[in-house]
């Protein structure tokens, strides 16, 4: 089958399509026909090495840890009843970018009727951590967010799950294109903070207080700065560190401010909730409560391109390779 594999790990040029053995399911395990293959940001440092958080996986590769398609054979132990249904399933860090995959029968998620293959995708992975982050962040109606990576795919799911909660919002984002589809999908406020007086435009749009929850997906010098303005009584919440270092705010710092921070290490416990994030992401969806944004899709011999558009930070949204 057609495959790209990473063959080092490096810039974008490392991806190389190419023809693999066609897998076959294991014991509880199922092939499915890709369809769509999902990727994140933090594929991307993954691929470069620089990721710290994953194992790193062992080369050559193939990327993608999450597909959408038909289920073509399983494996022993596994009901048949399977076989042909559309699922999403999440392979693991790794295996998507290519015509089939493999997957534990656990890791299936159906897709419901309605629903296109590329919006589940979206929904499964980014929508469940942007719903996650919500829950966690408790948003009261009224109060100001702040979304960095607003444009992107995790925020422009928040900055639609805050106004859903009734609150009033501001994307954060670098460029005029990415601050049209933030004030398209519902924020009050755009900000450039490619512009070194963001912060003080913040301020202001929130009326003077700065905002009460904050959703850190950048950190760095722009977490930082995020940090500084958080209202008194307010939450910070981390999730990302796409532009540099993870925020980390010294505990005695946040209680001076009288900030709640939400460090990072949230995530880990994210796990055990997917499958029923995904589900009321989806079901938001159906409803047009929420609507997934895919900027842009590849073939699956483009897989370089698509990690480059994440990486050059041209992509809007959701970035996929339909197959
Ligand atoms: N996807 C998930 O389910 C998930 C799960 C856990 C954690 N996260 C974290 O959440 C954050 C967003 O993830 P995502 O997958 O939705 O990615 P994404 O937002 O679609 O892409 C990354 C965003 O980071 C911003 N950015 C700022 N500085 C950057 C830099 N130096 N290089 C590249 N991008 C930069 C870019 O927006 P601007 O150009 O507008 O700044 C870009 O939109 C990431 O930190 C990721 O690690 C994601």
């Amino acid at each position: 089958m057609k495959a790209v594999q990473a063959v080092r790990f490096g810039g974008p040029e490392v991806l190389v399509p190419g023809e693999v053995p066609d897998p076959v399911a294991g014991p509880g395990q199922v092939v499915v026909d890709v369809a769509v293959a999902g990727m994140s940001f933090v594929e991307t440092q993954i691929r470069r090495g620089t990721d710290r958080w994953h194992a790193r996986p062992e080369l050559p590769y193939v990327p993608g840890g999450l597909v959408a398609g038909r289920v073509s054979s399983v494996g022993a132990g596994v009901d048949g009843a399977w076989t042909g249904r559309r699922v999403i399933a999440a392979t693991g860090e790794t295996g998507g970018f290519a015509e089939q995959a493999v997957a534990d029968v656990g890791e299936l998620f159906p897709v419901p009727d309605g629903l296109g293959s590329p919006e589940a995708v979206a929904l499964h992975s980014d929508g469940s951590t942007a719903q996650g982050l919500v829950e966690g962040a408790g948003i009261r109606p009224g109060e100001w967010v702040l979304v960095e990576a607003a444009a992107g795919g995790v925020g422009s799911l928040l900055v639609q799950l805050a106004r859903t909660a009734g609150a009033r919002v501001v994307g954060a984002a670098r460029g005029s294109r990415k601050l049209e589809l933030i004030r398209a999908l519902g924020a009050d406020a755009a900000v450039d903070y490619s512009d070194p007086d963001w912060t003080r435009q913040v301020v202001e749009a929130t009326g003077g207080a700065g905002p009460d929850v904050v959703f850190d997906g950048v950190g760095g010098r722009i977490g930082r700065e995020a940090f500084e303005v958080t209202a008194r009584g307010g939450r910070f919440s981390v999730h990302g560190a796409a532009g540099g270092e993870v925020t980390v705010i010294d505990p005695a710092e946040a209680r001076r401010k009288g900030v709640e921070v939400i460090g990072i290490e949230q995530l880990m416990g994210f796990g055990a909730h997917v499958a029923r994030w995904a589900e009321h992401m989806m079901s938001e969806a159906a409803a047009g409560r929420v609507r997934p944004v895919i900027g842009q899709t590849f073939p699956l011999e483009r897989a370089a391109d698509a990690h480059a558009a994440i990486e050059d930070r041209t992509a809007l949204g959701k970035t996929l390779l339909l197959i």
